[in-house]
């Protein structure tokens, strides 16, 4: 069964009551609930994790070889700062889609520029919660496309 893995980052598991003027009332929770079930209507598995370090991600995203045929990854900020994050993409060798809630090139100048995005298939950003349903699509279409 193909399977794929959500990853966040920082600040991530405080959603719904993070700046919800910029990232929405949705906690990490309902995001959760959707994104399974988005996956479950393609009748694929889904692994949804958070975490607020950068080492951590590094391991979750080595440890996706093997287990996992795709990953989601919303980085947070170390989107914009993480080379690591960007070697260990590069070196597990699975597509990865870039995913933000908000859409990073309307705001802040060092939000433009992604690390994470020199090594994705695509980049979703601006949609809010829904882009997790968007990006679970994404991925199983550009899976099967490669079959
Ligand atoms: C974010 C955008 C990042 O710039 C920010 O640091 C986040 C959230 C988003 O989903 O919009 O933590 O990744």
């Amino acid at each position: 069964m193909t399977s794929l893995l959500i990853l966040n980052g920082p600040n991530l598991n405080l959603l719904g009551q993070r700046q919800p003027e910029v990232y929405g009332t949705t906690t990490l929770s309902d995001i959760e609930a959707m994104s399974q079930a988005k996956a479950a209507s393609f009748s694929v598995g889904l692994e949804f994790k958070q975490s607020n370090s950068e080492g951590e991600m590094v391991d979750i995203i080595h440890a996706a070889k093997g287990q996992h045929d795709g990953i989601i990854l919303n980085a947070g900020a170390y989107t914009h700062t993480s080379i690591a994050l960007m070697d260990a993409v590069s070196s597990v060798e699975l597509p990865v889609i870039e995913l933000h809630l908000s859409n990073i090139h309307a705001r802040e100048e060092f939000r433009h520029k992604s690390y994470v995005a020199k090594v994705a298939v695509g980049v979703i950003c601006g949609f809010g919660a829904v882009g997790y349903e968007l990006a679970v699509e994404a991925m199983v279409r550009h899976l099967r496309a490669s079959e």
